[in-house]
């Protein structure tokens, strides 16, 4: 199995360091961050992780290295790097929101390069991600990097930059925005006792995996709920009626900072 290295120590790197110490509890991570003390933090959360001093020591031997960093960090990386990669059969696997395989190529000629979306909910092993790989990476690395993922995370091959971001800003950030949203489902229901919103939690949680477990549609089971003239249908008419807006709003406005971020990298 190929080195594993991240470089980066912020919040995805904590919770990828999270879902990698329940499976693989004795591999060594390699991690470089320019600033060496959160690399020492990370080790309170995964005690494999090892500081390396120069980034370029994440590809002293065969790697996967994740960049969990942001965009600005990735666009200064240094030449020499890409010949660290190169020369040891490395794979960079890119998690930055906005930069796209095009521009990842145009950055790292000839490297292997895997574009990666997670979320956070790979440190308990219930990640959604979304990735897509260039033309040099080979059947053989896509396979062991899916292997390795795949026991943390449920991964979707985008088939087209439009695809990653149309799914990959809903999944990527989904974990804070879906808290926000239920955030406030509990205040207008004014539910403030936290035995309450366990209750809350756990009808959202055991309505998505009935979701997705039935294979129903949402309609079918709506159906299975709400009566003609009920509590139900006038909650689903109210929704109705205000739902579509909100959501619109949410929607466009992270399809500007997307263009923002994208305009920024050209
Ligand atoms: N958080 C998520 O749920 C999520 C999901 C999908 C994708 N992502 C992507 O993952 C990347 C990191 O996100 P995060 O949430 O982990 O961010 P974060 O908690 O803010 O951590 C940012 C990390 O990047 C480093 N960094 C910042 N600017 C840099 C630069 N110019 N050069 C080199 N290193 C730099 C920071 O180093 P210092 O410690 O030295 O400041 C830190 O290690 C971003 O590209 C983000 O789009 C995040």
């Amino acid at each position: 199995m190929r080195q594993l290295s991240i470089y980066g120590s912020g919040h995805l790197t904590k919770s990828l360091i999270t879902g990698l110490r329940q499976i693989f509890p004795d591999k060594s991570i390699k991690v470089y961050n320019r600033t060496a003390d959160k690399v020492l933090e990370l080790q309170t959360y995964n005690p494999r992780v090892n500081y390396v001093a120069n980034y370029n020591d994440l590809c002293s031997d065969s790697s996967f290295v994740f960049l969990i960093i942001p965009t600005s960090g990735i666009v200064a990386l240094e030449t020499d790097f890409v010949s660290s990669l190169l020369k040891s059969d490395s794979v960079i696997v890119s998690c930055a929101n906005s930069v796209t395989i095009d521009k990842l190529n145009e950055l790292f000629p000839k490297t292997k390069i895997v574009r990666l979306l997670p979320n956070i909910n790979w440190q308990i092993k219930q990640g959604t991600t979304i990735f897509q790989s260039n033309s040099t990476v080979s059947t053989t690395d896509l396979t062991e990097l899916i292997d390795i993922l795949t026991r943390i995370t449920k991964l979707i091959e985008a088939k087209s930059d439009q695809e990653f971001d149309m799914l990959g800003k809903l999944t990527s950030c989904g974990p804070g925005l879906f808290t926000k949203i239920v955030e406030q489902l509990l205040t207008s229901f004014d539910i403030s006792d936290d035995i309450q919103k366990q209750a809350v939690y756990y009808t959202i949680a055991s309505t998505m995996n009935y979701l997705i477990d039935s294979d129903k549609s949402v309609n079918k089971i709506i159906s299975e709920v709400a009566n003609k003239g009920g509590l139900t249908e006038s909650a689903i008419i109210a929704a109705e009626k205000v739902i579509p807006d909100c959501f619109d709003f949410i929607s466009i406005s992270m399809n500007e900072k997307l263009l923002e971020r994208r305009q920024k990298t050209k």
